[in-house]
């Protein structure tokens, strides 16, 4: 879910350029300036990978880099984090199974 309009506690909002992804073969809106972590997230997508041994449910942790667990397949290149990447229009994200080799 996406801040849609000021209150008074927060500044106005500004958005990029709407822009479309998919997700999983899931077309969702975006905006350009977001991160696919944030597209997907406010598209309503909380497991971005799952482990290797447990099979359990990963998604967007620290937001900013540093615990790996946000990893998709964007574009056909594994492994990327969600949390740094900028949307694109037309990109492709997958979900993943465990850190692909
Ligand atoms: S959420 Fe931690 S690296 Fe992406």
């Amino acid at each position: 879910m996406r801040i849609e309009k000021s209150t008074s506690l927060l500044p106005e909002v500004k958005r990029g350029r709407k822009v479309q992804i998919t997700v999983d073969g899931k077309p969702i809106e975006a905006f350009e300036g977001e991160t696919v972590a944030a597209a997907m997230m406010a598209s309503g997508f909380r497991v971005f990978r799952t482990t290797a041994k447990d099979k359990m449910p990963r998604g967007m942790y620290c937001g900013m880099g540093i615990c790996f667990e946000c990893l998709v397949t964007i574009n056909g290149v594994k492994n990327v984090r969600a949390c740094l990447t900028p949307v694109t229009d037309g990109m492709t994200v997958v979900t993943q199974e465990e850190v692909a080799a």
